[in-house]
């Protein structure tokens, strides 16, 4: 097995990525503007984007060599956003460019006030279909891979590689923002999935998010592992863990999340993560699941610092595909994916504050 920190880069895992690149076109602005305003910008920044190509960005800057499947059009933005991964160090060589169409683009609305940022995105043509891949082309994507991410975008092409990985019995992590058309059957093939603080609820329709977190784990029995990062108040995560017949007391998976915030301490600025010990927790209603809970907090980011939390989620997946080609535990895993998405808030733009394996930020992970 390969230790944290011995594996020289050139032998880094290979993952390989699946879901949207795009432009973004963010502007800041003092304040949201009304309707018919005419306001004008504090700052203007025109950035690649995409939740699969940020998260790999992420992912080249900690240290693996993350190749991306996706699609654009040969235009000006498309060959920008090549350009960009490339230079990142991600493989853009599975691309796929349409001569014709456009390239997807974001507009986003970042309010230096109430730090929120309002995304409208223009979806890309033509779109990406599984006929653009030809199987030749995915086996040599897969080729060597470690694991397979999807961030839920384009389902159609999503689940022809999925179902590849799959067949190779080749790990696979989803990001899950919100339920979508085949996410469903993605979701029987995944080990490992990160979520929005409301997506558990929504896709179990249970009504408290420690309980919709153990339904989950017993509807996809394949899964590891279901994190759901909930901004500033961090992220919680529910691991599975092997039931070996020993008597282990079973324990209300709400009172459980609920001790286990109030042992998180408000006065420590980086973060930390409190995990429960191995528990059979059980969700009223719904049955119970043998496995570890843990709680993570996020850095807490002194206003003046805060610029942008677009792409948190992203920086956070990234910084989680690392962990897990690296074996990271969960306790060392939830504060280093919370500082790395920390330090993306620090900057304009999904990607300009994604730090690189060697930032004094990462220091104390010895990466
Ligand atoms: N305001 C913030 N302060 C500190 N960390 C943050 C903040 N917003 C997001 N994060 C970090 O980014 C992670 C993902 O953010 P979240 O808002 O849940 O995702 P998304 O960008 O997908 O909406 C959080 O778990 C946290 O670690
Ligand atoms: C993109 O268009 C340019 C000309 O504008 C051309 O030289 C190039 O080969 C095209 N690339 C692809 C992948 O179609
Ligand atoms: C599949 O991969 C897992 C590790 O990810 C390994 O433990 C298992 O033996 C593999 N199974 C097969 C059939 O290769």
């Amino acid at each position: 097995m390969s230790s944290d920190s011995a594996v020289p880069f050139h032998r880094s895992p290979i993952i390989v990525g699946f879901g949207g690149a795009c432009v973004d076109i963010l502007a800041v602005v003092a304040a949201f503007p009304k309707p018919d305003d005419k306001i004008r910008s504090t700052n203007l920044k025109i950035q690649g984007g995409g939740n699969a190509a940020n998260a790999l960005t992420c992912a080249a800057r900690l240290g693996l060599k993350p190749r991306i499947i996706s699609k654009v059009a040969n235009d000006t933005q498309g060959r920008a956003a090549l350009e960009e991964l490339e230079a990142d160090g991600v493989d853009t060589s599975f691309f796929v460019v349409s001569k014709e169409g456009c390239t997807p683009f974001s507009y986003i609305i970042v309010d230096s006030q109430t730090k929120t940022r309002t995304c409208i995105f223009t979806a890309g043509y033509p779109p990406m279909i599984p006929e653009d891949l030809s199987r030749d082309s995915l086996l040599s994507a897969l080729e060597g891979a470690k694991l397979v991410y999807f961030d839920g975008r384009m389902h159609e092409t999503a689940l022809f590689i999925a179902r590849e990985a799959f067949c190779k019995n080749i790990s696979i992590l989803v990001d899950a923002e919100r339920p979508r058309e085949g996410l469903d059957e993605l979701l029987t093939m995944t080990d490992y999935l990160v979520c929005s603080e409301r997506f558990p609820q929504a896709w179990t329709e249970v009504a408290s998010l420690s309980r919709a977190l153990v339904s989950i784990l017993l509807k996809l029995p394949k899964l590891k592992f279901v994190i759901a990062t909930l901004g500033a108040k961090g992220s919680i995560m529910l691991e599975k863990c092997f039931d070996d017949g020993r008597q282990i007391e079973e324990v209300d998976v709400d009172s459980s999340l609920e001790s286990l915030t109030k042992q998180t301490d408000d006065s420590i600025a980086t973060p930390t993560c409190i995990p429960s010990s191995v528990t059979k927790f059980r969700a009223e209603g719904i049955g119970s699941v043998c496995g570890r809970l843990y709680v993570g907090t996020a850095e807490k980011i002194p206003p003046s610092e805060l610029i942008d939390t677009t792409g948190a989620g992203d920086a956070f997946v990234g910084a989680v595909l690392y962990a897990i080609c690296k074996n990271f535990s969960p306790g060392k895993m939830l504060p280093f994916a919370s500082c790395v998405a920390a330090a993306k808030c620090k900057a304009l733009g999904a990607r300009s504050g994604l730090p690189y394996r060697r930032d004094p930020c990462l220091a104390s992970f010895s990466l």
